[in-house]
């Protein structure tokens, strides 16, 4: 999900249900501020903002994914990119002998139908397909989507309520999972950083400058040491401070595989350029893009640029080897999306419909300066040395 900036102006305004849901939303989070001392930290807001039981983003009955919701992403684009994920998977599972395959925060489901009917036609399906979804609403999605296009593959198909069992060997994806997880945001100051917290006012929720925070002042000085210099006064920005303790809790039951993350990102010397003072928050409500996370608690999505250094680091951290880092584009290439297009090539050029459809999803998946550059795959291992066909046209792991 990759757009321009659109101005506040023109969101369109949400109709009486949703205005009365978003409305609920901003009382519960009035609610915890109150009850907290008057500040909730940001990464608490979105928590609460995306995941709230029943309330959250992704856990209350909005549309969401695809044409009639607010944003759109790879899996929802083109069957295509599940299908180049298939073949880097059955290399994987070649490897590996077999293995389970575990998606975190499988949207629609729609990846892991695409998925599993390729590795079917590969004649390479993991033991099981498992997932990992945090929104009880999103699991019964998935559900329905997988009856619909695979019933006969369901059986493979598990919902975990926590990780697998110590132990598992296989592979582990997420697309636009890693941009969904809450973060902190810091602005620097005359004083130093800050971190900037949630506060309720007069005229509504605010994101205001908190007191002096040992932990957020270690982050920005460890940000500043790696790319070789301080960062403005004024300069706002984010990180996740949970991303180590999720990637290692995740990989702690891994005896042997792959974990595959696809999203939009930068290698920290980029993420944390002077072009990006403002941060990378962006939010996304059908179908426009804005910065403003405050705006619409409920009904909108809120998500920043993951800091692809900040991912090699938990790995590493994690006893993980980082095994190939690039832009989605080449990472398509290596895993064969020319090869699938051309075998879509008609004999009749009468029937060429369904040909130049999926030859605009590939420019649409693949085109520098959107989703072909600006999303980033990275591949982290263990216990699993070969090269990885996604990462053979390209490896920037020098860049990270
Ligand atoms: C932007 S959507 C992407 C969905 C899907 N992967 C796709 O590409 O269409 C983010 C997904 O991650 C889920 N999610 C966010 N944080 C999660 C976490 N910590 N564990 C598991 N799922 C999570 C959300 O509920 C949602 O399904």
């Amino acid at each position: 999900m990759i757009r321009s900036v659109d101005s506040l102006k023109t969101l369109p305004a949400p109709d009486p249900a949703a205005a009365a849901h978003s409305a609920r939303m901003l009382d519960y989070i009035r609610a915890e501020i109150a009850a907290t001392g008057g500040a909730i930290s940001f990464a608490r807001f979105m928590d609460l903002a995306l995941y709230a039981p029943g309330r959250g983003y992704y856990c209350a009955g909005t549309r969401k994914f695809g044409s009639g919701g607010d944003f759109i992403t790879a899996p929802e684009l083109s069957p295509l990119f599940s299908r180049c994920l298939a073949r880097q998977c059955q290399e994987i599972l070649d490897a590996l002998g077999g293995g389970v395959i575990l998606e975190l925060g499988a949207g629609t489901g729609i990846m892991a139908a695409d998925l599993l009917q390729e590795l079917r036609t590969l004649d390479v399906l993991p033991e099981r397909y498992a997932i990992l979804e945090l929104s009880g609403e999103l699991r019964e999605r998935q559900r329905q989507t997988l009856v619909e296009r695979i019933p006969d593959l369901l059986e493979r198909v598990v919902w975990l309520d926590a990780l697998p069992e110590p132990g598992f060997r296989g592979i582990v994806l997420g697309n636009e999972v890693l941009d969904a997880l809450p973060i902190e945001r810091f602005r620097i100051t005359a004083q130093g950083p800050r971190r900037l917290v949630v506060v309720w006012t007069d005229t509504g929720l605010a994101c205001i400058e908190g007191e002096e925070d040992s932990s957020v002042t270690a982050v920005v000085a460890q940000i500043e040491a790696e790319i070789g210099g301080r960062l403005p006064e004024g300069y706002t920005s984010e990180y996740v401070p949970r991303l180590a303790e999720w990637l290692a809790a995740i990989v702690e039951p891994l005896a042997a595989g792959a974990l595959l993350f696809i999203d939009y990102g930068y290698p920290r010397r980029a993420y944390y350029h002077p072009e990006r003072a403002a941060g990378t928050v962006l939010c996304h409500y059908r179908h426009r893009v804005h910065d403003d996370p405050l705006m619409l608690p409920g009904l909108q999505d809120i998500t920043a640029s993951v800091d692809f250094t900040a991912v090699a680091d938990a790995a590493l951290a994690a006893g993980l080897n980082v095994a190939g880092y690039t832009t989605q584009n080449y990472f398509l290439f290596g895993c064969g999306l020319m090869e699938l297009l051309a075998e879509e090539i008609p004999s009749n050029p009468a029937n060429s419909a369904r040909y130049l459809e999926q030859a605009r999803q590939v420019k649409l998946l693949t085109l520098p300066g959107e989703m072909g550059d600006r999303f980033q795959a990275i591949a982290l291992t263990r216990n699993l040395e070969m090269p990885l066909r996604g990462f053979a046209f390209r490896d920037d792991r020098g860049r990270l």
